[in-house]
């Protein structure tokens, strides 16, 4: 691409008023004339924020990506927008996912920019960015914040998964309000997403699989200054995309996104990868499926030894390789010929990788677990699919049939889940209702419930868990999630009562409510939606479009992409 056909010159590169106006206001930051003159322009979308502490270290990030940029003869420009923390925003980031996609669409859009790079970390930062840039499809780059170190607790390594331990042993009396609050800090001891195959992990890596990262951007931690070098070659190479008009569409083929599925399995990685995976897609133009992800992921076994499904940290998956390790452990299952951000195939990415301890990353002869990472069930509990992360599972449940016990919502499982009164034991199947996307609204991370105080103290570790919301990342157990359509749409879901027998079997990937369909029948007919509705504002909007679960759970009318093209131009 000529520097005269560069997209940013129909902004800076005009003559009279509107030329005047578009570089007279970026000059009072400083801003030489020769900047103006045909360099690349690199936007830097920047989920940088204090309320997003994952991302905390955004602005020094993008400090090394512009040094690349400029470096590369490209002209760097940051941008914020919106960003979503995991741990504070209410009542789940999840319900904003959309709507960050829309500011980071229409931001690149509307903004003179030739190429853009993303500053990705916390678990929904990654997709919506992704999103929203493939809806406008110039030339991206992926740069993610990377994991924290290591946390260290009595002498033991910890991490997120290790919360629902503590939250567990607090119920039982295990461990103390002051033991809790000295591990918080020692948990959360260094810049960065959380340390385990959570979802954050889950996306730096879906990023990477998929091809929009330069190599090894997924497990670099943030404090390990290698993330700076990889910030500002990021940078560097972002500038010559732009110059090879490489975009999205062109790296993200059918072949990409199941690249991204079966290394996916092969991790460990969050059943949220679903979710994002699939609404990618379909901004992009892939009609991905549920059963695509069934098909690429059923004979994939674990690859990876990381929390929650096993026993090591993204820091250790670093220093063992990291993803081109296991990518190349897993060359005959890949499109390897599959192009990436660096203008290298796959292949050419992962040949050289060398393992450095083969108890963290395992190859197809010696799996960490044969049991993959993720498996789709079907049935009539779950006619459009729901999903279930065998790995992370309790062996002796795979294949279990018992009485469900429901919960309407979740205010009513937190009312009754330690009555002493509430009939159930570890052979029960707890059913949740209502946390779906629109039944929440916004599909949140209580699908893994705890288990009623009285199970703990008997010991009992794990039970099947079925809902329409999702798991974090970080979570483990016989959970199955995303069950679709949601009991908010009048899914099956909505129909168990407590009573009722559920067969899960997850060898046979079904999903079964073990009630006749004359009964079914009758009671989909006396079934009234129970959920709260917005009567205003984006939560109304969301509710009023978001998809269901197997669809990716984006806005119906965000679907695809509307190129970078601005419609009017009114100077
Ligand atoms: Fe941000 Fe886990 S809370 S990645």
């Amino acid at each position: 691409m000529s520097n005269a056909s560069l997209r940013s010159q129909g902004w800076f590169g005009r003559t009279g008023k509107d030329g005047f106006i578009y570089r007279a206001w970026m000059k009072n930051q400083g801003i030489p004339d020769e900047e103006f003159r045909g360099k690349p322009v690199i936007g830097i979308c920047n989920t940088w924020s204090e309320l997003t502490p994952c991302n905390a270290h955004f602005r020094e990030l993008a400090e090394s990506v512009k040094k690349g940029v400029i470096a590369a003869g490209g002209f760097p420009l940051e941008f914020p927008v919106m960003s979503l923390g995991e741990t504070l925003i209410k009542p789940t980031a999840m319900l904003y996912r959309n709507l960050a996609s829309m500011d980071v669409e229409e931001s690149i859009r509307a903004n003179p920019l030739d190429g853009v790079v993303l500053l990705c970390g916390c678990d929904k930062t990654t997709p919506s960015l992704v999103m929203g840039a493939c809806s406008v499809d110039i030339p991206t780059i992926v740069v993610s914040g990377g994991p924290m170190l290591t946390g260290r607790y009595e002498g033991k390594n910890i991490g997120t998964s290790d919360i629902w331990r503590f939250a567990d042993a607090v119920r039982s009396g295990d461990m103390s309000q002051e033991q809790l609050t000295v591990a918080e800090a020692c948990m959360c001891r260094s810049r960065g997403h959380c340390a385990v195959m959570g979802t954050a992990s889950t996306m730096a890596c879906m990023v990477e699989s998929l091809g929009l990262t330069l190599p090894s951007n997924a497990a670099i931690p943030a404090a390990d200054s290698r993330r700076k070098v990889l910030a500002q070659y990021s940078g560097s190479r972002i500038v010559e995309m732009v110059k090879e008009d490489l975009k999205p569409s062109d790296i993200l083929t059918r072949e990409a996104f199941e690249n991204a599925i079966r290394i996916n399995a092969a991790i460990g990685g969050s059943t949220n990868f679903v979710i994002h995976l699939i609404a990618i897609a379909r901004r992009i133009g892939i009609d991905l499926t549920l059963e695509d992800l069934h098909i690429n992921s059923a004979d994939i076994p674990l690859l990876a030894n990381l929390q929650p499904s096993g026993q090591y940290f993204m820091e250790d998956f670093y220093y063992a390789g990291g993803l081109p390790v296991v990518m190349k452990a897993m060359h005959d299952r890949l499109h390897a010929d599959c192009i990436t951000a660096n203008g290298k195939t796959l292949k050419e990415n992962y040949k050289d990788a060398t393992s450095y301890n083969d108890d963290v990353i395992r190859d197809l002869s010696n799996p960490f677990k044969k049991e993959t990472g993720l498996a789709v069930l079907k049935g009539n509990l779950c006619e459009n699919g729901a999903v279930i992360k065998p790995s992370a599972a309790s062996s002796h449940l795979m294949r279990h049939t018992g009485r469900a016990v429901v919960f309407e919502n979740i205010e009513d499982y937190h009312a009754r889940v330690d009555d002493p009164a509430l009939e159930i034991d570890e052979t029960s199947v707890m059913v949740l209702k209502n946390v779906g996307p629109v039944g929440y609204p916004g599909m949140p991370e209580v699908g893994n419930m705890g288990i009623p105080k009285k199970l703990l103290e008997k010991g009992v570790k794990d039970m099947v868990r079925i809902s329409d919301g999702r798991m974090s990342g970080t979570g483990f157990g016989t959970v199955v999630l995303h069950v679709s359509p949601e009991a908010a749409k009048g899914g099956t879901l909505a129909l168990v009562k407590t009573g009722d027998m559920i067969a899960l079997d997850v060898y046979d990937r079904t999903l079964q409510l073990l009630v006749d369909d004359e009964e079914l029948a009758k009671r989909k007919a006396a079934w009234k939606p129970s959920h709260i509705e917005a009567t205003r504002g984006y939560v109304q909007l969301y509710q009023q479009h978001v998809e269901q679960a197997h669809l990716g759970a984006d806005m119906d009318f965000l679907k695809g992409c509307s190129g970078s093209k601005v419609t009017r131009d009114s100077h």
